[in-house]
């Protein structure tokens, strides 16, 4: 079965997760934005939930889409927050951010009551790091960050668009893609970074993931955290 199909798999089975009423996080990246127009036909037929995008982009689709959105600035709790992830390790920790929206990302998996990540089967991997980490950069420290990163062993690049300007995330940094080869300690390298004045945030999301729905061949294979 193709990535695609794996995809649009495990978005449709996080549908399951949805109710009446709800506030609904919505991801950013090409898993989560299945899971937006799916969710917009059921809207359609009937469904009353309201949206919390974690992006512009997701936002924009939403609003075409005919879902009603909130912000999280109006004091809102989503119940359950549904996202994508570039990798999932065994403990359900994830790197994110590889489509720039790490931050709102973040801050939405933290604010929600349950979440919930949709992956298709390349993304389970033993060990995080094969995928760059990106890390989110205020611009004024952008040189300082680069060293503070290769003091702990880390290659950073900075983000650029196919036309060779800097890629500017949602709220105006930049993002250094980092790396670190493979991850034998997430949490340590999550403390780290959090020490780095500059880093706005990065792409490890540690204990934030409560369930990972895998497109798997035909099947969904659901893999729940042991805790939070
Ligand atoms: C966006 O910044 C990312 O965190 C995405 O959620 C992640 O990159 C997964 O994207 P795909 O669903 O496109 O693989």
């Amino acid at each position: 079965m193709s990535s695609d199909s794996e995809k649009h798999a495990a978005a449709e089975a996080a549908l399951a997760y949805v109710e009446d009423g709800m506030v609904v996080g919505l991801g950013s990246g090409s898993t989560s934005l299945i899971f937006v127009k799916l969710l917009g036909e059921r809207v359609k037929s009937g469904l009353k939930i309201t949206g919390v995008p974690t992006s512009e982009e997701t936002g924009r689709l939403a609003e075409e889409l005919g879902i009603p959105l909130v912000s999280l600035q109006d004091g809102v709790q989503p119940d359950v927050d549904i996202d994508g992830s570039d990798e999932v390790d065994v403990n359900l920790s994830l790197i994110k951010g590889g489509g720039g929206k790490l931050l709102r990302e973040k801050i939405v998996a933290f604010a929600s009551k349950k979440v919930v990540i949709i992956v298709d089967s390349k993304k389970l991997v033993d060990k995080l790091g094969a995928f760059k980490l990106p890390v989110e950069v205020v611009p004024f420290s952008i040189a300082v960050v680069e060293n503070a990163i290769k003091d702990i062993e880390g290659k950073p690049v900075l983000r650029k668009e196919k036309d060779g300007s800097i890629y500017i995330t949602d709220e105006n940094n930049w993002i250094l893609d980092c790396d670190f080869g493979l991850i034998d300690d997430p949490k340590t390298l999550d403390e780290k970074l959090s020490s780095i004045p500059g880093i706005v945030e990065h792409g490890l999301f540690i204990n934030l993931a409560d369930i990972v729905l895998v497109g798997e061949n035909r099947t969904v294979r659901k893999i729940e955290a042991r805790s939070k």
